[in-house]
């Protein structure tokens, strides 16, 4: 990577756009057994938490001289995080070039070809089912061909944790005040980094949650297909090291999709697929470790949005069939999708 003087007009520019930033609200939910709140990611600016990952390690690698006007930016996402870096590179006037795959989101791609200059999409599946590692070795590839190029490598790099660390924790910590137990989705683990520090910092006797989904390897299970996007890994991520967490709830798609349909009927919330599994993972946890006298101040992480799921968990006959497969006993081949 060549390091040059750092662009001084691009750090004003993302000067700016930082103090434009209000942060996410924090919102009460009801609940029988604990004063429940939720941090609604979904409220950035391109609609998730990966904003905050997307903006801090830009801003990071302006600073530092790695990223300049003439830079590309080159990173493996189909979905959240490959729309944050396509906003705030175009909000730059940086190239991007995002590496997807089949299971890109028909909406989420044609945002990307709108946003971008060029989209590889690559098509062929690893060893494990995945397209992971291929789109990985695609990212070097594109690395070696272009002139100037940049690779967030959001599955490694600190800056993600420390955007956590900073602004969502930050928040959280000024809007919540004490809590006792912190629930958070994990994918590359960026999230839970940086909150968990921050929050054990602050709190050293919140318990923090990590929530994963069936079929993830993040923490030791067998792979398995899955569907719901941003949660779980077909890899154990790097930054999942760096994080302090207590607990693990591994929840099933089934049970997030029912807890996407709790979220909306009672509270009103159209969310993703992850920040159902995160809902169901504090509502399993509480009914097998009932409270006592205590209400237990409880914080969970709602990282997007419901609507790239309408072909998925809110289409009632994607959820029969996903309901029909989860019935059938294991199968012999297991796959996994990000
Ligand atoms: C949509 C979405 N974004 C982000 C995350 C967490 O992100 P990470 O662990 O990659 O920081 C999750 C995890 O639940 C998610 O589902």
């Amino acid at each position: 990577m060549l390091h040059r003087r750092a662009d001084q007009s691009l750090i004003e520019r993302t000067r700016q756009i930082r103090r434009g930033l209000m942060g996410t609200p924090l919102i009460p939910l009801t609940d029988e057994q604990c004063d429940i709140v939720a941090k609604l990611e979904f409220c950035n600016p391109t609609g998730s938490s990966k904003d905050r990952s997307a903006l801090r390690i830009l801003e990071q690698a302006i600073g530092r001289g790695e990223i300049a006007h003439d830079t590309t930016v080159v990173e493996s996402s189909s979905g959240n995080f490959a729309l944050a870096l396509a906003f705030y590179c175009r909000m730059l006037g940086i190239s991007f070039v995002p590496v997807i795959d089949p299971n890109c989101n028909e909406a989420t791609e044609a945002q990307l070809r709108l946003l971008c200059d060029r989209v590889e999409k690559v098509s062929i599946r690893d060893v494990t089912g995945s397209y992971l590692k291929n789109r990985l070795s695609r990212v070097q590839e594109l690395l070696v061909e272009l002139d100037s190029a940049y690779w967030p490598n959001q599955y490694a790099n600190p800056d993600a944790r420390e955007a956590h660390y900073h602004f969502t924790a930050g928040e959280l910590i000024a809007q919540a005040g004490p809590l006792d137990y912190l629930f958070v989705g994990v994918g590359t683990g960026g999230t839970i980094a940086g909150l968990s520090r921050r929050i054990k910092e602050t709190y050293p006797d919140c318990v923090v949650v990590a929530v994963d989904a069936e079929g993830s390897v993040i923490f030791g299970g067998p792979p398995k297909e899955r569907r719901i996007p941003g949660i779980g890994s077909s890899i154990v991520p790097p930054l999942c090291g760096q994080a302090l967490i207590d607990q693990v709830e591994i929840v099933s798609e089934a049970r997030a999709v029912e807890a996407c349909g709790v979220l909306a009927a009672k509270f009103g919330l159209y969310a993703g697929g992850s920040t159902g599994s995160t809902y169901a993972a504090v509502q399993d946890y509480f009914a097998r470790h009932r409270p006592g006298a205590h209400r237990p101040r409880v914080a969970f992480i709602a990282a997007d949005r419901g609507h790239a799921y309408a072909q998925t968990v809110y289409d009632p006959t994607w959820v029969q069939q996903l309901r029909a497969e989860a019935a059938q006993p294991a199968g012999v081949e297991t796959l996994a999708v990000n």
